[in-house]
């Protein structure tokens, strides 16, 4: 294993679902701890994150990435979060976007707690690519600069462009000086798959959702284990590649 290694990983769906399997994770951070950073990016706002780690067998992260990425939390460095805020903040308002898709009978927007100034959130259900893309349209026909991304067939995320939890991750590794190739992501839906056009060494759990159980790409290794025990076998998987390469 590299002396230096992040891993980063998605909660719900992805440590989240196996208990024992989240011990056996925990127990592994902890006898690796002085040589690895743990970050968790989720789609979760910050207070619901915070809850779950403390409800759980969650090892404490090093850095929080919430609300699909539009949130970087570092323990008692503000400075970081707000750089990350303003510079997605620019271009997006969140008013503007739920104006505009105010008329989709089919967007049902979720709770007021899962909404923030940098993510409109809706319910849809079972959408197909085109639906998505028409979205997408829809908010640059009315000069809207926003991401839209889909997952478990039913979450619809509009973030500022330029916003996801890859790009925050990448983000985070770069201001830790972190190489890109000594950073292990692992995800189950949607929201993930921004993790692996980072350069990053990519880790799908067995559960995974049909939208990243399909992709195909050589830096992303398919456990075939489910939840916990699927990152653990990822991070095993990819410690020995890069062994065998040293
Ligand atoms: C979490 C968030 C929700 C979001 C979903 C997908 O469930 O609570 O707001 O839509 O992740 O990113
Ligand atoms: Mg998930």
């Amino acid at each position: 294993m590299p002396n230096e290694l992040c891993i980063i990983s998605d909660l719900d769906g992805t440590l989240l679902g196996d208990d024992d399997a989240l011990v056996r994770f925990a127990e592994w951070v902890e006898s690796a701890r002085s040589r690895l950073r743990l970050v968790y990016a989720t789609g979760r706002m910050y207070p619901s994150a915070r809850d779950i780690i403390d409800q759980t067998h969650l090892p404490k992260p090093d850095a929080l990435i919430c609300a699909v990425g539009t949130e970087i939390h570092l323990g008692g460095e503000d400075s970081l979060f707000e750089d990350w805020r303003r510079q997605l903040a620019e271009h997006f308002d969140a008013k503007k976007v739920r104006d505009a898709l105010s008329e989709w009978p089919d967007l049902q927007l979720q709770p007021s707690d899962c909404q923030s100034d940098l993510k409109v959130s809706y319910f849809l259900h079972g959408a197909d690519p085109s639906r998505i893309n028409q979205v997408t349209e829809s908010l640059r026909s009315d000069d809207i600069q926003a991401a839209a991304i889909y997952s478990s067939a039913k979450d619809l995320d509009i973030l500022p462009a330029g916003a996801d939890k890859g790009r925050a991750a990448r983000f985070l590794a770069a201001y830790w000086n972190i190489d890109p190739a000594c950073v292990i992501a692992c995800g189950d839906s949607g929201n993930d798959r921004a993790f692996f056009d980072q350069g990053f060494r990519g880790v799908v759990v067995a559960n995974a959702q049909p939208e990243l159980a399909s992709l195909r790409a050589a830096d992303v290794y398919h456990a075939r284990q489910r939840f916990a025990a699927g990152v653990i076998e990822g991070i095993q998987h990819w410690s020995t590649a890069n062994d065998q390469r040293e």
